[in-house]
């Protein structure tokens, strides 16, 4: 029998005082039924198309706990298969998967080929046709990053991104504001840690109140600006914005600067490569006009995968890890495919001292996600919720950058996310879910 509330969007997220319950990072019963409601259900972050260039290519990705393979078939075209024990290899190359226990074989295309014994066994009687890998039921190539959802009725990808593609497109589209053109290099980061998946979600879709976490960092000043902090794109007059987009859940973190500005080295540490970022500067100028003043920031796409579309460009999913105190992290580094190899290689050394388990600001946000993820669990701290006030009743639709924006500092995106996971986590359906918005938007305009 369960014991969880009966509405997730009174219950856990009370929209009323922006608060959200403790028992959503610690409950087992809400992560198992968070695995069947969101993870099996919305958008999820697979891969980058450059790690499967050849056919036969594959790679082995995550969706929620479901291990999916990633490949490229014969013709060239990208396939999506639910199937870890056929693949026991991180990433390959194969002209065929199979399974280590009775021997079934699989083409690339996820149909089931071999089968041992097929004559003494099953008389020839197996349908082969209906035991193939189960394939994703919508798949999308998103200028490289690739997508997937087991649900067929879920909205398109590009649906889905909603008013966060403008953001999200700063991280896939070319340091010089032409569409597409990235690719994933230096294998993938994994590594494990005690939190719930949300805790770093949540971070990476608005949290710009965590500054003193990375003080440390800050002082050291170990951008490619040398002594100048973080940031490799920061120019003096701009707005700093949050920008939800609540109806999936997404948010993002980004600036805009005020004006045309000229070119401002930051990469001091090599001409070749202060050559190239300042042509990409000035192309980017051409190419978006006035929406290149829309800076690089970091993101989060709901529910669990986290861009940061300014050097070093990454992509990080945080995977629900078998219980919900547990998670596994998976990070990718993105460059532009035509850079020189010079500038792949700065920015690549650049990310692994900044960036993911080795680097030195990661560390920070993991060993605070961990204590608040342990502190979630005692009697006395589960009666107060945590507190999502930042920015409240500030939010702006109607600013000439796409999504809901607030200047300055906001924790809107992030209370937007949970908003959205209670919705999902109410539903039967996608159906299910924008019938009951439309009927509570109903009533509550009629209040
Ligand atoms: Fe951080």
């Amino acid at each position: 029998m369960t014991t969880l509330k009966q509405s997730f969007l009174q219950g856990y997220v009370d929209k009323e005082n922006y608060t959200v319950s403790r028992q959503v990072y610690v409950n087992d019963e809400i992560y198992r039924l968070e695995q069947e409601r969101v993870f099996a259900r919305v958008w999820l972050f697979i891969g980058h198309e450059s790690q499967i260039q050849k056919p036969g290519d594959y790679f082995v990705s995550r969706m929620g706990e479901e291990s999916v393979i990633m490949t490229r078939d014969r013709q060239g075209e990208i396939h999506m298969h639910r199937g870890m024990k056929v693949c026991r290899y991180d990433e390959g190359n194969t002209p065929v998967f199979t399974c280590p226990y009775h021997g079934w074989s699989y083409a690339l295309n996820g149909s089931l080929v071999g089968v041992p014994y097929y004559k003494e066994a099953y008389h020839s009687e197996l349908k082969k046709n209906e035991w193939g890998l189960v394939e994703v039921a919508q798949l999308c190539n998103y200028k490289g990053t690739i997508w997937a959802t087991w649900d067929a009725k879920a909205p398109t990808f590009e649906e889905y991104l909603g008013d966060t593609k403008l953001y999200y497109d700063i991280l896939v589209d070319s340091r010089d504001g032409s569409p597409g053109g990235s690719e994933a290099i230096g294998g993938v980061q994994k590594w494990r840690t005690g939190a719930n998946w949300k805790s770093a979600a949540e971070n990476a879709c608005g949290d710009g109140y965590h500054n003193i976490s990375h003080r440390s960092v800050d002082m050291v000043g170990i951008g490619p600006s040398g002594g100048k902090g973080r940031r490799d794109d920061e120019t003096g007059g701009s707005r700093r914005l949050a920008i939800s987009t609540p109806e999936f859940g997404h948010g993002a973190l980004t600036g805009e600067q005020l004006d045309d500005y000229p070119w401002t080295p930051a990469y001091l540490n090599d001409p070749e490569v202060a050559e190239w970022a300042e042509h990409c500067y000035y192309e980017r100028q051409r190419n978006l006009g006035k929406l290149a003043r829309v800076l690089g920031g970091v993101g989060n796409i709901f529910p669990n995968m986290s861009y940061w579309s300014r050097q070093p460009r990454r992509m990080v999913v945080w995977h629900p890890g078998g219980g919900p105190q547990q998670s596994e992290y998976w990070s990718w580094f993105l460059v532009d495919k035509n850079a020189p190899d010079k500038v792949k290689e700065m920015l690549r050394h650049y990310g692994l001292r900044y960036s993911g388990p080795a680097g030195l600001t990661e560390q920070d946000d993991m060993e605070n996600w961990n204590y608040a993820s342990k502190a979630s669990n005692g009697v006395i701290a589960s009666r107060q919720p945590y507190n999502y006030q930042i920015g409240k009743g500030r939010f702006n639709k109607n600013d000439h950058l796409p999504g809901h924006v607030v200047e300055g500092m906001s924790e809107m995106n992030q209370f937007g996310m949970y908003s959205f996971w209670a919705e999902l986590m109410d539903a039967e359906s996608w159906d299910d879910l924008f019938e009951k918005r439309e009927r509570r938007e109903y009533e509550e305009g009629k209040a």
